[in-house]
Order: structure tokens, then sequence, then C-alpha cells
């Protein structure tokens, strides 16, 4: 019989022998970053943020004035432009074509932008591919909506994350009132705290609704995800639930 050839060494190298990916899904305020920051510290892996770059190409579209509806347009806005996340202790560093905009990015109309050209599947097919190009050597926490189900379905780790809307609309706007605004609409100075509360919520329940119900990549837990509802769980317990997941699939982290 005649001798096999050999595969090119590349084949020989399994996807499995890169470092473990840990996956954090789930819907918006149900603390994910928190949770991701606190895994990858724990870990000593790097936490990658990728909802800060569907708002980092949002902030480009409305820089353009390139409309949230059109796949053609923003698709090739994508293809022109670079998004880098910088791994820090406090968060990720944006930076959008090299421009630091860790900031801009949180704003009410920004977090609006984003979840709108987010439902877009050739946009989400560009995003998917930098996203595992950036975990394409494991030792990475990637928190987001598809990381589980798409951009990494081999994961080691996969946590979906979930709380009931009242409270992760109050955790949110508790942030707003303590001037910690993470994706919450701006509020202004006359505006009443029940009234920012409900804005806070109804904002949530929106995004919530373009996530849940997009074609491509709904946000849906991945079969094999282990799912955490914080609903009626202090942080602190969240954190330590977390921390028994990552160490029951990877005994040496
Ligand atoms: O996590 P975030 O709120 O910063 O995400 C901003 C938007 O990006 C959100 O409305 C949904 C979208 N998103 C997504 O569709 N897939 C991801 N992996 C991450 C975010």
């Amino acid at each position: 019989m005649p001798e096999q050839p050999k595969p090119p060494a590349e084949a020989v190298v399994s996807p499995s022998r890169r470092r473990p990916v840990i996956a954090i899904d789930g819907p918006a305020g149900a603390g994910k970053s928190t949770l991701a920051a606190h895994l990858a510290r724990r870990c000593g892996f790097l936490n990658l943020e990728t909802g800060a770059m569907y708002r980092a190409l949002a902030l480009k579209a409305i820089e353009g004035d390139i409309s949230f509806d059109e796949e053609a347009p923003l698709l090739a806005l994508a293809e022109a432009t670079r998004i880098d996340l910088q791994p820090q202790v406090e968060g990720n560093r944006v930076l959008l074509d090299g421009f630091d905009v860790s900031r801009r990015i949180r704003d009410a109309d920004v977090t609006s932008a984003a979840s709108r050209i987010s439902v877009h599947p050739q946009l989400r097919a560009w995003m998917v591919q930098q996203q595992r190009a950036l975990g394409v050597e494991g030792g990475v926490v990637m928190e987001g909506r598809d990381i589980g189900t798409a951009v990494f379905p081999d994961a080691e780790v996969k946590i979906f994350l979930d709380a009931a809307p009242e409270v992760r609309g109050n955790r949110r706007f508790r942030q707003v009132a303590s001037g910690d605004a993470r994706s919450a609409p701006a509020k202004p100075a006359e505006t009443r705290d029940s009234d920012t509360q409900k804005a806070v919520l109804e904002e949530m329940r929106e995004r919530d609704r373009r996530d849940r119900n997009r074609a491509e990549s709904p946000l849906r837990p991945a079969s094999d995800a282990v799912i955490l509802d914080s609903t009626a769980m202090e942080l602190a317990e969240v954190l330590a639930r977390a921390e028994e997941i990552v160490l029951a699939h990877l005994p040496s982290a």
C-alpha cells in the first residue's frame, strides 16, 4: 500500500492545544463585565469585552452619518476600521483607528446605535472573525452575547449570566445615580429619579428585544453553557459560584 502523505505541520496542531477560553454571555446589565474582569484576574487571562467593538463601530457610524439600518455601508465601514481592545485592570481600553474612545462609547447615543447595528448578519460575521483572531491563542475571558454559541463554540468554559430585567434595570440605575454610568440614558439635571429609573428599564428591555429576536446569533445560552441566574444573589456569591464553575472545567486554573 502506498504510504499516506503526511499532513502539513499546522494541521496536526489541534485547536484544543490553544490555552483555554472562558466565554461569558448574557443580556445587558447582568454583570458580565465585573464577572469577566474578576475571572481574568483569578486565572491570569486577558479580559476581552466584545460589546466594546460593536460600540466602537457604532461610534464611527454616528460620526460618519451612516445609517444604522443599512448593512452594506456599515460593512464597508467595518472593513476600513481598526478596533483594538487593550485589557486593563479597570476594563478594556478601546482604540478606534488608533484613538482612545473608551469613555465616549459608553454614552447613550452609542449604546442605542450599537444595539441597532448588531442585528446585521454580515457585520456580525466580520466581528466574529475579528474576535476569533483576538482569542486565537486562548488564555482569554471573552464577554458578549454570542461567544459560547458563535465566536468560540468550543470554549472550555461557558457561563450564561442572567438576571430578571427589573433587577438588571435597578442595578444599572444605581450606577447612573452614583455617576458611574455605563450604557445608560443620560440623566438631565431636572429629571426625577423615578423617571430615570423607568427610562433605564425601558432602554434595557428594548436592547433585550433586539438581542433575543435578531435572525443571526440571537442571544441564547449555548447548549453546554452553565446558566448562572444572579437575580437573588449578591455579587460575592456570583463571583464565588463562577469560580466553582471554572474550577470544575479547568481543574488547573
Ligand atoms: O455588552 P454591551 O452592552 O456593551 O454591548 C453593546 C451592544 O453590542 C449590545 O446592544 C449588543 C451588541 N453585542 C452583540 O450583539 N454581540 C456581542 N458579542 C457583544 C455585544
